[in-house]
Formats: C-alpha cells, sequence, structure tokens
C-alpha cells in the first residue's frame, strides 16, 4: 500500500479580485504571518498576477495556482489558457469545476474530468469542487447530486492520480451567503465523500484524499469546522481577500487540527 499521509491545507481563492498592485502588497503582509503554520497555504489568483507573485513566494510556506484552465494542450481557442502556461507561470496547483465555472459558464462534469487529466497530466494538482445548490438540498438530493459529480468528474482516473488531487466540498447555497454549512453537516458530507472514493477507488483513496469545505468560512468558524475528523482543509473566498482575515483563518486553523 503506498503510504501518503493526509496533510491540512488552507487555499485562498481570489475569484476575479486583486490588481498586480494589491496582489504584491497582500503577500509581502501575508509571508511572515503564516511562515510557522502547520497548514500549507496556497493562493489562487488572478492569471494576471500569478507570474509576479510566484516568484515573490517561492521559498516561502505560500503556493501559487490558478483558478481555472484550459482542456487542450494548445490551440485556437481565443481567451483561453493552457496548463502548461499556468505551470510555467509558476503555478503549482489549478482549481478545477468551481460552482460559478459550472453555473455561469457551463462547465459540464465532462469538460471538467477532461480539465482534470490535462492539469494531472501535466503536473499540476487540481483542486476538484462539487456542491449542491439550495434547491436541491431542499428536495434532499444533496447525495444524489454529489454521487453524480463525483463519478463522472473523476471517470477513468486510476486511484494512484487521485493521490495528487484534492477534492472541495462547496454547498452553492453557502457560497457568499454569510449561510455557512453547520459543522456537523460539513462533517456528514466530507465523510459520504470519503467512503464514496472508498468504496469506486479503494480504501487508499477513501483515506488519504485531501477533502477541503468551503462556503462562507470566516474566522469565527474556522476552527469549528478544522475540527471535523474528515474536514481536511478550507477553501476560502470573501474572507481570503484581507490578510487580516486570511491570517486569522490560517492561524486558527493551526490550533484546530486533527490531522
Ligand atoms: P466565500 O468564502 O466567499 O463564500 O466563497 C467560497 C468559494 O467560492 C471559494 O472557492
Amino acid at each position: 500500500m503506498r503510504s501518503i499521509k493526509r496533510t491540512s491545507l488552507i487555499v485562498a481563492n481570489w475569484k476575479m479580485y486583486k490588481t498586480i498592485e494589491e496582489a504584491i502588497r497582500f503577500v509581502t503582509e501575508l509571508i511572515p504571518l503564516v511562515e510557522a503554520s502547520v497548514p500549507a497555504v496556497y493562493l489562487a489568483v488572478p492569471f494576471t498576477v500569478l507570474h509576479e507573485i510566484a516568484i515573490r513566494c517561492k521559498s516561502t510556506k505560500i503556493a501559487i495556482g490558478a483558478q481555472n484552465m484550459n482542456e487542450h494542450e494548445e490551440g485556437a481557442f481565443t481567451g483561453e489558457i493552457s496548463g502548461r502556461m499556468l505551470k510555467e507561470a509558476g503555478a503549482k496547483f489549478v482549481i478545477i469545476g468551481h460552482s460559478e465555472r459550472r453555473q455561469l459558464y457551463h462547465e459540464s462534469n465532462e469538460l471538467v474530468n477532461k480539465k482534470l487529466k490535462k492539469a494531472l497530466e501535466i503536473g499540476l494538482k487540481p483542486i476538484l469542487c462539487v456542491g449542491e445548490t439550495a434547491a436541491e438540498r431542499e428536495k434532499g438530493d444533496t447525495i444524489k447530486v454529489l454521487t453524480t459529480q463525483l463519478r463522472h468528474s473523476l471517470a477513468d482516473l486510476t486511484s494512484e492520480a487521485l493521490d495528487n488531487l484534492t477534492l472541495a466540498y462547496e454547498p452553492i447555497w453557502a457560497i457568499g451567503t454569510n449561510q455557512t454549512a453547520m459543522p456537523e453537516t460539513a462533517q456528514e458530507i466530507h465523510h459520504f465523500c470519503r467512503r464514496f472514493l472508498d468504496h469506486e477507488w479503494g480504501t487508499h483513496a477513501g483515506q488519504t484524499t485531501r477533502i477541503l469545505y468551503g462556503g462562507s468560512v470566516k474566522p469565527e468558524n474556522a476552527g469549528k469546522l478544522m475540527e471535523q475528523k474528515d474536514i481536511d482543509g478550507l477553501l476560502v473566498g470573501n474572507a481570503s481577500l484581507s490578510v487580516e482575515s486570511f491570517e486569522k483563518i490560517v492561524n486558527y486553523s493551526n490550533q484546530h487540527l486533527t490531522i
């Protein structure tokens, strides 16, 4: 059995915020504040700031990545960006299948699957996002929706490939709404995801895949979320835009590690 331990991780998703100047100011302040943190710290930044910020974060605790990539190697795809371009610019990871991409840009599970395969092939670590809408939740369809997303997004991936993948459960009703999932509810869903991986890809995948929670994470709820057994880290939107709140999330998480 391959031995890979789950490690904790806090990810900032800056979405379409921050110019180069703002991003430089942010990392210059953040670097010394998170140097001693146990969880790894990732920043998913806009394409335009990636290269500059990756250089500034070299030899620090912080890894830089992107929020999306194209599924092709290269080609006539106006306005798109390839994984190889991101990697050369300094990206170590890429978020794939965020609900904003799925909802606003109609990304299907099949497309997400192609992007995941391409990211893994070129050595970018993907963070795959899954999550249900408020209507699906109210209908009691959460597990059904997640099963479909996981099954189709991860289709044909080997359990070895999963070693390099992080999963993020982001309930859509909790994103940008101030309506965080109850830590116990999030734990139940994370536990389900782990059992699903276990069932489809074997115990190793179930036990070792890192699973993050995202959706209105703030300094006030980070600790309680991180205390849950199957929550290995957090994916933070709004509260990752200020050094003050993001640094608190990283450092509170540090005090509540269960892995
Ligand atoms: P908020 O933290 O703003 O709810 O966003 C969550 C998210 O979408 C992270 O990817």
